[in-house]
């Protein structure tokens, strides 16, 4: 069983994790954080649930092979394909999940309408109807997709002209609907909250679930007496099955953060993952 001082392991399909690795660091400074990236696959979005839940248990997997003692699916499209088979597949596991943040926006909105921006396979999964029903009584949910736009944001695009096009075609129809709460259930979406409340406009008021991930993580952790020993050092790796390098650049770039990078690559069949650069893991 991993001690307190194993690591967390967040993963995502790329760069979008980032948004919730930055409030876990923040809350949690003594733990290791392993953050994955897929970014051999990267976008998740359009893919079956079937594909996305197969690459969920193999980087679950992996990260379990690194020693994780938690791991938080810092994916929303992950957590709608694969959440409750991941718990089944590894009860020995405790996992934490993105759930669209329908709650606090159906109890925030004064017009009755919220949207929540998200990828279709989110959109096609049993989690997202089944927040609809548990906490949207007598408010209208508008889904919205904004395609294209992980992939401008993966690419350092945050506020290019392409990804101004995304964004006012998927948010000017659901302010012109009424909506005044925004749902971002896309961890990729945060790194864009700039252009998308000045598209939406001022009357418009975006939710980002990721603090609140965050201290659930925290929860679990001390529930489990697993919390790493207040006042140790921390610390972090990224590892990407695409360009590890990249993806360090970038986190230093969007959140601030550096790190150890390590590239892990998938064998043939897509199930297993494995290091490419020797790196153990566990120090
Ligand atoms: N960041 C992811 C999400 O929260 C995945 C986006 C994608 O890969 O399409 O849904």
């Amino acid at each position: 069983m991993p001690c307190a001082q194993a690591p967390v392991g967040v993963f995502d399909s790329g760069v979008g994790g980032l948004s919730v690795l930055r409030p876990l660091r923040q809350q949690l400074p003594a733990e290791s954080f392993i953050f994955f990236a897929d970014q051999a696959h990267v976008p998740y979005g359009p893919r079956p649930l079937e594909e996305v839940r197969r690459f969920s248990v193999g980087i679950t997997r992996f990260l379990i092979d690194q020693g994780a003692k938690l791991i938080v699916v810092a994916c929303n499209t992950a957590s709608a394909a694969a959440l409750q088979h991941l718990r089944e597949t590894f009860p020995g596991m405790r996992f934490v999940g993105m759930e669209p943040a329908v709650k606090p926006a159906a109890e925030q909105t004064r017009t009755h309408a919220v949207g929540v921006l998200a990828t279709p396979a989110t959109f096609q999964g049993a989690l997202f109807a089944s927040v609809v029903e548990r906490f949207a009584q007598g408010v209208s949910v508008l889904p919205q997709t904004l395609p294209g736009l992980v992939e401008r944001i993966e690419a350092g695009d945050l506020d290019g002209p392409e990804a101004r096009r995304i964004v006012e075609a998927g948010v000017r129809p659901l302010v012109a609907q009424g909506v005044d709460t925004l749902v971002l259930a896309c961890t990729h979406y945060p790194f864009v909250i700039p252009l998308i409340e000045d598209v939406a406009g001022p009357g418009v008021r975006v939710i980002d679930p990721s603090p609140a991930i965050a201290r659930q993580a925290g929860r679990l952790l001390a529930e489990g007496e697993r919390t790493a020993a207040t006042g140790a050092a921390g610390g972090l790796t990224f590892v990407s099955s695409g360009d590890a390098a990249a993806l360090a650049r970038m986190a230093q770039r969007l959140i601030g953060e550096t790190g150890e990078a390590r590239r892990a690559e998938w064998d043939v069949g897509g199930l297993r993952l494995s290091l490419t650069d020797g790196w153990s893991g566990r120090g």
